[in-house]
């Protein structure tokens, strides 16, 4: 009836069909909202026509504003003139048919509708402040008229994505169908049967209040989470405003607030790290036709805390599970180690008993390799030794069905000669997990030389299907993420060498957004763990530059939290770190026994000892085609070593102070320090023609 290439509308007997087709998602690309008010103001000055749908074609209702869009100078339909008011000033009655997301611009749409129905599978929500901006289609305004102002502040402030059925329950949505029913079929009968009441039910006419203290509850509850950050808290302004203000005006504060930040700092990093996160999954130089294998039977090899966590990962989103030991008395220890990890998410209110029990039935111990060799993905996850992996590789190539993918757990472990102990070296390739694995996001696919691109295309897929983000590595030592990481893990320890104390360098880091600082995050992991690495290093390299300090507290049984002491000491219970006078006598002296300097630091030069030397370690890595892209770091950096994410990430966080600056720094320090500040010669091309590091292109694949 009217055309659009994004938005149709139709007509099914009396009542009018607005479709909405923008692929992949129906985000408010150019055209769209255009679109929409085109086919209302039709529809309404048709008489033939008693009411209206909204629907999305495709796999979705509306995903919200068009991201890209986003602080590019766009003009903004003035209010008045956005599809919110149109819907809102329509004489005829609007259901908003939902499925898949209704998000941000989308629910807000909804919102304006006069009628929300969904199909049980929907997710509806208001993620803005995941980007770094806030509801400003009249979210903040609306959402509170219809859930209370507490609902609202907590779904705004986490953004999080509400299932249909408990939607309906807070009274966002007005109707669940059924399982398997026709959405368009019955939004058109709904709209029928509410074609003729008036008044029409309109969200804004409603009332909001708060209870006294609601905000400054809120504003303390999200203080941990929300620093350094503007959004969460102009999130609670907006919806602070609904409460207090008309309508009208309600709205207007929402776009000033919403004005100071679409453009801000925060924002352009958070909306660097979406698109960052959705670039990381791309395979550029991988065939187009091939697809992942679609598995089904997954067992995880070595029932410790990684293997423990990677099947908890798989039971987590409804795969049945083998997991095989050594022995029967580590199966049982492992299981009850999953028991417990669950049972304390149970306690802090985070999963349901009876998911639990879901879940702890999917986990199936099983004896030996015959259990598991009708398989088709083994994860192993045994200790990080060559020759403790190999023995396994060796058996899983002789017990596995053919097709069988296999993969190792491996943090750092050379995958080509792992691979070389099989006769199917194209079905191998690693996959390092992050600790603990089932809570940590990112997933480093590690790609052997000779692993087939469905190999790899699995490997990426699996980690996906089981709630990660992955990214892919080359096959070189510590492979990308703590290849990248290693040289910011020394950088620390020479700093006390040359006068900083642990806690002094934590609160740099906490201040700049790290949950927590390093050495304590050190202490937490386990000291010994960082030793062992150090010694294997040191007997490759003999250039390699040892660490006197971190050696010397390893040597005196200083192993972090679970000796109560490491770079902190710790009361017994309790792991708060408390800088400990011990640890700064052992620096002053193995300082002065290295004849070492000592300096007074300031934060920033702090910061950027340790970070500068990862940025160019990131840039020996893409130089040396081990990683496709700069943004890949970044997701690795943010998934796997918790890098706040309103900085964008490590390269990002770089190309902000600039590249020739960063440059100009390391060569600096090169001269002072020699050999290991030497700057990639990535990094000395970047900074000739000043181009920015996300711009940078690596070498091929390799
Ligand atoms: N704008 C632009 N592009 C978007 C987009 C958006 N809002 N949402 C998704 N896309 C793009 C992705 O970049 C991706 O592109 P690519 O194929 O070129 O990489 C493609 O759509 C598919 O996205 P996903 O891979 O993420 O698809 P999924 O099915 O895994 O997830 C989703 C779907 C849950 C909708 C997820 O895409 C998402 O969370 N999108 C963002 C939702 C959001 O933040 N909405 C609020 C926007 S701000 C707003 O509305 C302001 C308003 O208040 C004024």
């Amino acid at each position: 009836m009217s055309d659009s290439p994004v938005v149709r509308l139709e007509k099914d007997g009396d009542i009018g069909v607005i479709i909405v087709n923008y692929p992949p998602v129906n985000a408010l690309g150019p055209g769209v909202s255009e679109g929409i008010i085109d086919s209302l103001n039709t529809a309404n000055a048709d008489p033939s026509i008693k009411a209206m749908v909204l629907i999305g074609d495709g796999r979705s209702f509306i995903a919200g504003a068009d991201i890209r869009g986003f602080g590019t100078g766009r003009k903004r339909a003035p209010i008045g003139q956005r599809t919110y008011d149109v819907l809102d000033a329509s004489a005829k009655p609007v259901v908003a048919a939902i499925h898949g997301f209704a998000l941000g611009g989308g629910l807000e749409n909804a919102m304006a509708c006069h009628y929300r129905i969904a199909v049980p599978s929907a997710k509806v929500g208001l993620p803005e402040v995941l980007i770094g901006i806030l509801p400003g289609g009249g979210g903040t305004q609306r959402l509170p008229r219809l859930v209370g102002a507490q609902t609202a502040l907590e779904m705004i402030t986490s953004g999080r994505h509400v299932p249909a059925p408990e939607a309906a329950k807070l009274g966002i949505i007005d109707e669940v169908l059924p399982d398997g029913t026709n959405l368009r079929e019955s939004a058109v009968a709904y709209a029928r049967k509410i074609a003729d009441i008036r008044p029409l039910p309109r969200v804004r006419d409603k009332t909001v209040t708060a209870e006294q203290g609601v905000f400054d509850a809120c504003r303390k509850s999200i203080a941990r989470r929300a620093r350094n950050q503007k959004a969460p808290y102009h999130c609670i302004a907006a919806v602070e405003a609904a409460c207090t203000l008309p309508f009208d005006d309600g709205i207007r504060r929402e776009a000033e607030l919403f004005a100071e930040l679409e453009t801000s700092d925060e924002a352009k990093a958070l909306r660097y790290a979406f698109f960052a996160e959705r670039e990381v999954a791309k395979l550029p130089d991988l065939p187009t036709n091939v697809a992942p294998y679609d598995f089904e039977k997954p067992a995880v090899i070595g029932a410790g805390t990684m293997g423990g966590g990677i099947a908890m990962s798989f039971a987590d989103f409804g795969y049945d599970v083998k997991i095989m030991d050594a022995s029967q008395e580590g199966l049982d220890r492992g299981m009850e180690r999953i028991r417990n990890n669950y049972a304390t998410s149970v306690k802090r209110g985070s999963l349901a008993e009876d998911e639990m029990n879901r879940r702890l039935a999917r986990i199936h111990l099983v004896a030996g390799y015959d259990d598991i060799a009708n398989c088709d993905v083994v994860v192993e996850a045994v200790f990080e030794r060559m020759d403790v992996k190999k023995p396994i590789f060796e058996k899983l190539d002789e017990v596995m069905k053919p097709g069988a993918f296999l993969f190792s757990n491996t943090s750092a472990l050379d995958m080509d000669e792992l691979a070389s102990v099989t006769k199917r070296p194209e079905y191998v390739a690693g996959t390092h997990f992050f600790s603990p694995a089932n809570v940590m996001k990112l997933l480093e696919v590690v790609r052997p030389s000779k692993a087939s691109p469905e190999t790899l295309m699995t490997a990426m897929a699996m980690g996906r299907r089981i709630g990660k983000i992955s990214a892919m590595a080359g096959n070189t030592d510590g492979f990308v993420a703590n290849r990248s990481r290693a040289p910011f893990n020394s950088e620390m320890v020479i700093l006390l060498e040359e006068g900083c104390l642990p806690e002094q360098v934590d609160q740099v880091m906490i201040d700049f957004g790290y949950p927590m600082g390093p050495f304590a995050v050190g202490d937490l992991a386990g000291l010994d763990i960082g030793a062992e690495g150090r010694k294997r290093r040191a007997l490759a390299n003999p250039n390699y530059r040892k660490l006197p300090i971190a050696d010397k507290l390893v040597e005196m049984g200083r192993f972090g939290q679970k000796t109560s002491a490491g770079w902190y000491r710790y009361e017994k219970g309790d792991r708060t770190p408390h800088p400990d006078p011990e640890v700064a006598a052992i620096i002053r002296q193995v300082a002065a026994e290295m004849n070492v300097p000592q300096k007074d630091f300031t934060p920033t030069e702090i910061l950027q000892r340790l970070l500068f030397s990862s940025v160019n370690e990131a840039c020996k890595i893409l130089e040396e085609g081990k990683a496709y892209r700069a943004s890949d770091v970044d997701v690795m950096w943010l998934h796997g070593f918790g890098f706040p994410r309103y900085r964008g990430g490590l390269m990002y966080w770089a190309d902000g102070i600039g590249v020739k600056t960063v440059y100009a720094q390391i060569a600096s320090w090169h001269q002072q320090y020699g050999e290991r500040w030497a700057p990639s010669r990535l990094l000395r091309a970047l900074a000739e023609t000043n181009t920015p590091f996300r711009e940078a292109k690596p070498a091929p694949f390799a």
